[in-house]
């Protein structure tokens, strides 16, 4: 029997499919379609200290072989999360669940994973240095290793739960970044966020998304993602979250073989609302395929 399970960070998943922030709103919109249970974990839609609306529409444009979004961080604020959307969720998910978190400062990264942490449910704390459709937060501490060290060190402080920090591929030293979050507490790091990126609109003449630019993700990253997690895994010793284009349980086990723990699906999701259980569904056969009985031993199997 196919042996899907994995280990991240001190608890056991079923199996590495976690659909990834952003793409799978509070979990319950989905139980509406299955079983949410049947995944990995997941890994709820970006909450900050403050409600947020998001950025003006358009916020997403298609693109050959991926999606432009620029959603900004939309999301009811992390005590309204707690209060209403955590219930909901618990309804129909007993699983432990990813908190991601964002911020504008680090005061806001503390106070939204402090008033978090009494959440029993919640296993993990996402905490995503590497939005990059905000304005004067996100991303900006994803760039620079010093900031990146600054936040994990000021939310090591308030959990104990296993915090991973979620990095952005604008740089072109990922590697600095992720040894910077190791060196300041982190239990493990995600990667990749989306691509900068922009579509014009050449009727109108004008950018695509209101916002100008947006995030670009889907199955054109893979390769870029892949690169990454590659790089990352021969430099650290914290587990990977790998995500980046990620669609069939092929693309799993390429991501896993370059280093990742677990894997998040992401604007797949997006495209077919049922891909992660359709990938849980293929694990089996697709590890038989090629000879994988146990899928926790192919973790960085490609060095
Ligand atoms: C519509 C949309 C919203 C997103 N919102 C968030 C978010 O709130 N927090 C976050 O960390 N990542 C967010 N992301 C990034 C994804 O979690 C993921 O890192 C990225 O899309 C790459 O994976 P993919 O190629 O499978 O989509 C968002 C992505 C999309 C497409």
């Amino acid at each position: 029997m196919a042996n899907t399970k994995v280990n991240l960070c001190g608890i056991t998943l079923d199996n590495p499919i976690i659909p990834a922030s952003g793409t799978f709103g509070f979990g319950y919109e989905f139980a509406e379609l299955y079983d949410i249970n049947v995944l990995g974990t997941f890994s709820f839609k970006g909450t900050t200290l403050e409600p947020r609306f998001g950025n003006p529409t358009p916020r997403i444009a298609e693109c050959a072989s991926g999606m432009l979004n620029a959603v900004g961080l939309q999301n009811p604020g992390v005590d309204k999360v707690i209060s209403e959307e955590l219930p909901k969720l618990r309804r129909v998910f007993n699983k432990p669940v990813m908190a991601n978190v964002s911020g504008f400062s680090i005061h806001e990264y503390v106070e939204t994973v402090r008033r978090l942490d009494g959440e029993g449910d919640i296993g993990w704390f996402e905490v995503n240095i590497s939005c990059p459709n905000v304005h004067g937060g996100g991303m900006s501490f994803g760039t620079s290793p010093e900031m990146a060290e600054q936040v994990t060190r000021a939310v090591r402080k308030v959990t104990d739960k296993p915090i991973i920090i979620k990095l952005s591929p604008n740089v072109t030293d990922i590697v600095s970044i992720a040894k910077a979050c190791e060196a300041g507490g982190a239990d493990g790091v995600s990667l990749i966020n989306t691509l900068l990126g922009m579509r014009i609109d050449i009727k109108r003449r004008r950018p695509i998304i209101a916002n100008k630019t947006g995030g670009f993700s889907g199955p054109a990253i893979k390769p870029v993602a892949v690169r990454m997690i590659y790089q990352v895994y021969e430099a650290v010793k914290i587990p990977i979250v790998g995500m980046g284009g990620a669609r069939s349980a092929e693309d799993v086990i390429e991501l896993m073989l370059a280093g990742a723990t677990a894997v998040e699906i992401g604007a797949e999701n997006l495209v077919n609302p049922y891909a992660c259980r359709d990938i849980i569904e293929a694990l089996p056969s697709v590890m038989e395929k090629y000879g994988i009985n146990n899928l926790s031993e192919i973790i960085g199997g490609a060095h």
